[in-house]
């Protein structure tokens, strides 16, 4: 009987528990959409407009990611990379800061997923 219920909660650990993880890692725009209003707002805009309150301040002024026509000539590998390496990793401006050491890649595939949201547009 004892093992039995040690058997059980091995089992709902070792299946529970990456079942848990995968669903919690799966990238969502909404995901997303949090992660975009506390970190890239303050520059990008809480619209994602490019007119956050740092904005001003910027030059070159943060990308206008409701720029349907600037964002589609972007493939999704496109915004994935310069999230991750930061504006200097693809030739574009150091203001834009890098996130690979700060998110996982289902952190940034959401805010791929949500950048093609805010555009309504679809990468090349
Ligand atoms: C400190 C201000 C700042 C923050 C915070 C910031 N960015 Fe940026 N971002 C910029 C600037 C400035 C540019 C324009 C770079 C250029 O054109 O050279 C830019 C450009 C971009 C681009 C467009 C690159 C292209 O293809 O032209 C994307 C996509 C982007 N940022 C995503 C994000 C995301 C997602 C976040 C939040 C995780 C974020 N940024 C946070 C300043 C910022």
């Amino acid at each position: 009987m004892k093992n039995s219920v040690i058997f059980f909660v091995a089992l709902v650990f070792t299946v529970g528990w990456p079942l848990y993880a995968a669903a919690k890692e799966k990238p969502s725009p909404a995901g997303g959409e949090k992660l975009y209003r506390r970190y890239c707002s303050p520059c990008h805009g809480t619209r994602g407009d490019g007119r956050g309150f740092n904005a001003k301040n910027l030059d070159p002024r943060p990308a206008n990611h409701t720029d349907a026509e600037m964002m589609s000539t972007r493939t999704d590998r496109d915004l994935y990379d310069v999230i991750y390496g930061g504006g200097r990793s693809v030739g574009k401006s150091t203001l834009m800061p890098p996130w690979g050491r700060n998110f996982s890649k289902a952190e940034i595939d959401s805010l791929v997923l949500y950048l093609r949201k805010l555009c309504g547009c679809r990468g090349l």
